[in-house]
């Protein structure tokens, strides 16, 4: 299975630290952020792995991370242009996947403790898509799912009024057939293809299914979760 690191964005949560540093290569305990992510796939056998990123940053990116023969997987790089939403960054993949292949999706600022693997392995056995959730505090900063008899029925973006206690964190299997509902979708009123309404497609033709993480997860978009992030990263490190 292939992976896709989308690692774009302005970072806006994270300003002015991502004035001139992308988002996803400031430090982590002992590493830029985006080491984390190619860990994380490398650990589940993943090695064929394409970096979604921004104009400015892409230069970097290459530089920290090269071919990726250091860290032992194979990299390929494509530039968004505009930070257009993440399906929209989602959809640079497109000549990466052939027709019926399925691969998995990592927002690079997702850090985790939990190994991918048995989640690939049931996203095998399966067609559509598959998103993983945690239960968190706060779910109406995240995409929210809604449930009805152990089905994911829609995700709510960011709901005022949150319809259950858990999040959709940036981790997502897809088939090939994504880039055609990628498509189908309009921008939302921030001007973005949210990644959300791709799954709610999945999800209205019964195709979408979940799996629940149960260890340490975090969305490393803010200060304090940056921070966070550094001081779990720094300790197991050390
Ligand atoms: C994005 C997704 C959201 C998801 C979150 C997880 O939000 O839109 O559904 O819960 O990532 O990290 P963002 O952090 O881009 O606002």
């Amino acid at each position: 299975m292939k992976g896709v690191i989308l690692a774009g964005g302005k970072g806006t949560r994270l300003a002015p630290l991502t004035a001139v540093v992308n988002k996803h290569l400031l430090p982590v305990g002992k590493y830029p952020m985006i080491h984390y992510s190619v860990l994380k796939l490398r650990e589940a056998g993943i090695t064929d792995i394409l970096l979604v990123t921004g104009r400015e940053a892409a230069g970097d990116f290459i530089r920290y991370l090269g071919s990726g023969s250091e860290m032992g997987v194979r990299l390929t790089y494509r530039v968004q242009e505009e930070a257009a939403g993440i399906a929209n960054a989602l959809e640079l993949a497109r000549p990466f996947i052939q027709e019926g292949e399925k691969f998995v999706v990592m927002l690079g600022d997702n850090l985790f403790e939990e190994s991918l693997t048995p989640f690939v392995r049931s996203f095998e056995q399966r067609e559509g898509a598959m998103v993983l959730l945690k239960k968190v505090d706060e779910p109406y900063r995240y995409g929210v799912p809604v449930f009805r008899e152990g089905r994911i029925i829609r995700i709510e973006e960011k709901p005022d009024h949150p319809r259950s206690e858990y999040c959709v964190t940036g981790i997502y299997w897809y088939d090939s057939g994504v880039f055609d509902r990628i498509r189908r979708i309009v921008p939302s009123e921030r001007g973005e293809l949210e990644i959300s309404d791709v799954n709610n497609l999945y999800a209205e033709e019964m195709l979408l299914a979940y799996e629940v993480m149960a260890d340490w997860w975090i969305d490393a978009g803010t200060f304090s979760s940056l921070q966070e992030a550094s001081k779990y990263m720094l300790k197991r490190q050390e």
